[in-house]
């Protein structure tokens, strides 16, 4: 969902049968037959259900801080709560307002990321931050419409910070909601097209509660995601627990799995990396590794990183011919992007040599007591944090 998507139609009474939508006359009206009060008795349910059954207790529940609400929001972006249990306090620990976040340096901004992916969400909570700061004096704007103009914050982010945070009458409508939504009302258009996008948005803001107090939309807007999370599940979806069967149309017809419909999935092309895992073993010195920063834009971006090479040729021959016998293969791991499937194959090279300079690398020696401190890609955190096999 983006502004595009029509904000500014949000709530307007535009008939079901607009441009992209999947209804025909005789189904939309059997389906208001079904359920006259739909959008009421949803809305209620919703609500009931949350403050009975759904997720409590999280650390960025029972906040109307946006900082802090912003930055849970920001991680739990194709992150799971799990993960994000680790990572939240400890970067709340190190930057506890959004002041202390601007100020920060990039790297250290990384480095409390390191693991959590996709990382230009790091690099824009920072701009983000440093935005609010110089431009709004510190305080984050009150509404949807005015939070969806900072970097890194989608509509739908912007819409749960401003439900959360101020009671705003907006739907969220992330991956998870869609699935919850499409289904209540078997909406069966593309969801890999706009129009339809579009379409969906619409019809989430007329499943609002009508005049929701403060309280009304943050139990409204966390059951939807708790309904998506824990009960609407992509494949075998726990329709015995959920609290809106009965009004669900694609229960009723017995095809949930079918919704969302999207005809354009994603490929991830596969690629293969070798990576030189240059360890210096000087006696009596601290053990240290060799890494490179990635380049500014593509993967792993500004990350530190083992130097990456594009065969197994390149890396020996990166090396002084002296030394190549005593690299050794470690086990290969494999590693899904966005966009891309990695295959990794580590090269261990221990050496109390300077070899560094024979082979012409470009980087540097990091301490590993010292790794903590360095933003490092998930899979080469993991490599680097037990001993070489
Ligand atoms: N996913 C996105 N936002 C969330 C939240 N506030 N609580 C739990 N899961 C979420």
């Amino acid at each position: 969902m983006s502004a595009a998507l029509g904000r500014s139609q949000a709530n307007s009474h535009r008939s079901p049968q607009g441009e992209g939508t999947p209804i025909g006359p005789r189904t939309a009206a059997a389906e208001a037959a079904r359920a006259p009060d739909l959008p009421l008795t949803f809305a209620r349910r919703l609500i009931d259900w949350q403050r009975q059954s759904g997720r409590s207790g999280l650390p960025w529940q029972g906040t109307r801080d946006p900082y802090r609400v912003w930055l849970s929001e920001v991680m739990l972006q194709q992150t799971q709560v799990s993960t994000v249990l680790g990572y939240y306090p400890r970067f709340l620990a190190q930057f506890p307002d959004v002041f202390a976040l601007a100020e920060a340096p990039a790297d250290d901004v990384m480095a409390m990321w390191s693991g959590l992916g996709y990382y230009s969400r790091a690099r824009n909570l920072h701009r983000c931050a440093q935005v609010v700061v110089a431009q709004h004096g510190g305080v984050f704007p009150d509404s949807a419409l005015g939070l969806e103009a900072l970097p890194g914050i989608g509509a739908s982010t912007a819409a749960a910070i401003a439900a959360f945070c101020h009671g705003e009458r907006i739907s969220i409508l992330d991956g998870n909601v869609r699935r919850v939504l499409t289904r209540l009302l078997a909406f069966d258009a593309d969801m890999a097209q706009l129009p339809a996008q579009r379409e969906l948005w619409q019809r989430a803001q007329a499943l609002l509660p009508e005049t929701p107090s403060n309280g009304d939309m943050t139990a409204y807007t966390q059951g939807l995601m708790d309904l998506g999370a824990t009960v609407c599940l992509r494949s075998r979806p726990l329709c015995g627990r959920c609290p809106v069967q009965d009004l669900c149309v694609a229960h009723a017809k017995g095809v949930p799995q079918n919704y969302p419909v999207k005809t354009r999935s994603l490929k991830r092309r596969h690629e293969s990396w070798w990576l030189l895992w240059l360890r210096g073993q000087d006696v009596g010195a601290p053990g240290r590794v060799w890494l490179e920063r990635r380049p500014a834009r593509g993967i792993w971006a500004d990350l530190y990183c083992l130097p990456v090479f594009d065969s197994e040729a390149s890396l020996l021959a990166a090396l002084p011919p002296g030394l190549r016998g005593a690299a050794r293969a470690l086990e290969p791991v494999s590693h899904s992007l966005t966009h891309r499937e990695l295959r990794l194959h580590p090269w261990l090279l221990e050496t109390s040599q300077p070899v560094e300079f024979a082979t012409g690398l470009s980087g540097q020696w990091v301490e590993e007591a010292a790794l903590v401190q360095y933003g490092l890609p998930a899979p080469v955190r993991l490599l680097l944090s037990n001993d070489p096999p």
